[in-house]
């Protein structure tokens, strides 16, 4: 049994990437199979709201794993997070230990693009499901996602989505494939905070699929998902039968994304 990675990721920030991966960690975990997130943006935001208490400065993160001058490996620095069955390879935020190697991977030599596949390959029959989240930049930590992971999924607005992003976000997946991923597969793009009932909605996503593909339902503009995020609770222990409703939006675009998982 090999994981299926997935990358979230878009240049674009604010577009919800963390928000999704967050959910979907739970729907998967709910689906009885065992996830991983992995943190690989500075901002380290999807860490914070997983975990129960505060990282610590001198906690071990992903930087520690890609960083050439530490010894650590991924295994060292899996921690638990707020749900069984999700586990986290976070950042630590404080010590902008993330932001100091991506500035190394820029002058590091032959391989700094790998240093997460080979990390994410030592784990690949530990979990079912890794999900990566991607910092709003087209930079070598998500050229290293991309490099690490099987497939990829563009999470934009649908008021903010942009062809031109999409493009250049496209030329950097390809380069990857040619390069080193041959497998890497972009699997099409979560509209997010979608707002369905106007006719401005529905343009934008007639426009957006002619692009891309558009993966299950779009998600809609929620304050329950922010606040559960927030409050870091999952939308179905939020327990609103609209939080619930919103719980199977994830339960079935992780479905869409991953084999087996129901
Ligand atoms: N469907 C939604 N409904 C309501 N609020 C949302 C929804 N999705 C995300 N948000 C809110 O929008 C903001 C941006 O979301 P998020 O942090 O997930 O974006 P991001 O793409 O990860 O940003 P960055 O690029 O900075 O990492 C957050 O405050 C989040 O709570
Ligand atoms: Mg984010």
């Amino acid at each position: 049994m090999t994981a299926d990675v997935i990358a979230f990721c878009n240049q674009k920030g604010g577009v919800g990437k963390t928000t999704t991966v967050f959910h979907l960690a739970f729907a998967v975990a709910q689906a009885g199979r065992r996830a991983l997130v992995i943190d690989m943006d500075p901002q380290g935001n999807v860490s914070t709201v997983l975990t129960k208490q505060p990282l610590e400065r001198d906690d071990v993160g992903v930087a520690d794993v890609l960083s050439e001058a530490s010894n650590v490996t991924i295994v060292d620095a899996l921690v638990p997070t707020i749900w069984p069955g999700v586990e986290l390879v976070p950042t630590v935020p404080v010590n902008e230990s993330l932001a100091y190697v991506r500035d190394q991977l820029v002058v590091a030599g032959a391989g700094r693009e790998r240093r997460l596949r080979d990390a994410v390959d030592l784990l690949s029959n530990v979990y079912d499901v890794i999900l990566i989240d991607c910092p709003p930049s087209l930079d070598l930590l998500t050229i290293n996602a991309l490099v690490a992971a099987r497939k990829t999924v563009v999470v934009s607005q649908s008021a903010l989505f942009s062809a031109n992003g999409l493009a250049r976000l496209r030329r950097t997946i390809d380069a990857v494939k040619r390069s080193y991923n041959p497998e890497l597969e972009l699997m099409g793009a979560i509209i997010n905070m979608h707002e369905i009932s106007t006719i401005g909605g529905r343009e934008q996503l007639a426009e957006i699929a002619t692009s891309i593909n558009i993966l299950g339902d779009t998600i809609p503009k929620r304050v329950v998902i922010k606040d559960s995020m927030e409050a870091q609770t999952s939308l179905q222990d939020w327990g609103t039968t609209k939080s619930r409703s919103l719980a199977t939006i994830y339960r079935d675009t992780i479905s869409t994304l991953t084999e087996g998982v129901s």
